[in-house]
């Protein structure tokens, strides 16, 4: 299908919400009608608004929100056209749902979980799919960066700042809960910049007497009494357990993650060591998800949001638009899936900086110092 067959396409957010989606919707909506000409339509609630009979769905027009010449829609966090992460999208007249819209084409923001349930719906229904990657884990494959993410690596590293004082003035040890699913993306970054002194992902497994020797050697050495300590939701207990939260488990819902920065609070305060250790358990939750996106997370949303329609308009169907070296690229959808979730590399650039830093990051391998600095991170 080429451009001129296009006349009318659809976008929808689908999985959990995060700062930047409503400028990527601005930019698909504007470029597409600028400049192809074409009708946008807006689906509500992601496939849930497709399987609603008639489909929910609005349309969508330039500066349609548009506040006396200002429009919110670039810094607004969330997404105005709503999402779901649960329910099963292959129930009920989902697939139909695009037909009857009569769209050409549809542009799905999401993560890995949600793009791989449209790409599947995408060849069922024969619909004509390009997708964007937003997901504040960033874990979605064949991209550096999702949307979503720099923005909350920020909110972290703020909540450490603010907890940092507080925990020096207490003489205490600040746990703080992160999320980030099954990767530790989210938690490293953010205590990196944030300054903390322990960083445990699920990546890197970690020996609590380790990190209590961290934590002494901390006050002994350096004189430092209290310590901030980075937990990711996804961390595995030192048996290799992850904490997983049974009352939000449905289908196609994942299980919910949550409780291991209290787990390690209270492993520290009942340790058996020379110091009693004060210990206070922050968990960030979907603070995480909200706010104002970052200048980052916006200029990525535009290029990505603006190139997921030019996709469109070249009948390149079932890609990705993703981000690397500060440009956007293009990857086949399947790709994406093949190597999805990307997790957190143990002999990265970014765990090495955080060891030669001093920060206990985990059990590493031996030879952690000695490998060249070139090692890719993720991709
Ligand atoms: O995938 C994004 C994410 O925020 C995870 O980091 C977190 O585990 C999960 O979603 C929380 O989901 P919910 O909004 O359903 O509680």
């Amino acid at each position: 299908m080429g451009n001129r067959d296009i006349k009318r396409i659809g976008i929808l957010t689908s999985g959990g919400d995060c700062p930047g989606l409503n400028a990527a919707i601005r930019a698909a909506v504007n470029h597409a009608s600028l400049t192809y000409g074409w009708e946008v339509v807006g689906i509500a609630y992601g496939t849930q608004g497709l399987r609603d009979r008639p489909p929910k769905a609005i349309n969508l027009t330039v500066h349609g929100m548009n506040i006396r010449g200002i429009d919110p829609l670039l810094s607004f966090g969330g997404t105005i056209l709503g999402s779901v992460n649960k329910g099963d999208p292959f129930d009920g007249g989902v697939l139909e749902g695009y037909h009857e819209l009569g769209l050409d084409a549809l542009v799905a923001i999401g993560g890995d979980g949600s793009l791989r349930i449209l790409h599947q719906l995408a060849r069922e229904g024969n619909w004509n799919l390009v997708a964007i990657p937003k997901t504040i884990d960033n874990d979605v494959a064949m991209t550096n960066r999702s949307i979503g993410f720099d923005t909350a690596v920020n909110t972290v590293t703020e909540a450490l700042f603010r907890l940092t004082s507080t925990a020096a003035s207490h003489d205490r040890v600040m746990v703080v809960e992160v999320m980030g699913r099954t990767a530790g993306h989210l938690a490293l970054h953010a205590g990196i910049a944030g300054g903390a002194d322990v960083i445990l992902i699920p990546e890197i497994p970690y020996s609590i007497d380790n990190l209590y020797r961290k934590l002494a050697e901390l006050h002994d050495r350096w004189q430092r009494r209290f310590a901030i300590v980075v937990v990711a939701e996804g961390a595995r207990t030192a048996e290799g357990e992850m904490l997983i939260q049974e009352n939000g488990k449905e289908r196609f819902e994942m299980p919910r993650l949550g409780g291991m920065g209290q787990y390690i609070a209270d492993q520290l305060s009942h340790y058996k060591g020379d110091r009693a250790l004060e210990t206070r358990v922050t968990v960030l939750g979907h603070i995480q998800r909200g706010g104002i996106p970052t200048a980052l997370d916006r200029l990525m949303a535009t290029a990505m949001g603006k190139n997921a329609v030019d996709l469109v308009a070249q009948g390149k169907f079932n890609h990705m638009v993703g981000w690397r070296a500060s440009q956007v690229v293009t990857v086949p959808i399947e790709d994406v899936f093949n190597n999805s979730p990307a997790l957190v590399d143990p002999h990265g650039f970014l765990v090495r900086t955080a060891h030669a830093l001093g920060i206990y990051i985990g059990e590493l391998a031996p030879d952690i110092t000695s490998l060249p600095m070139a090692t890719v991170a993720k991709v």
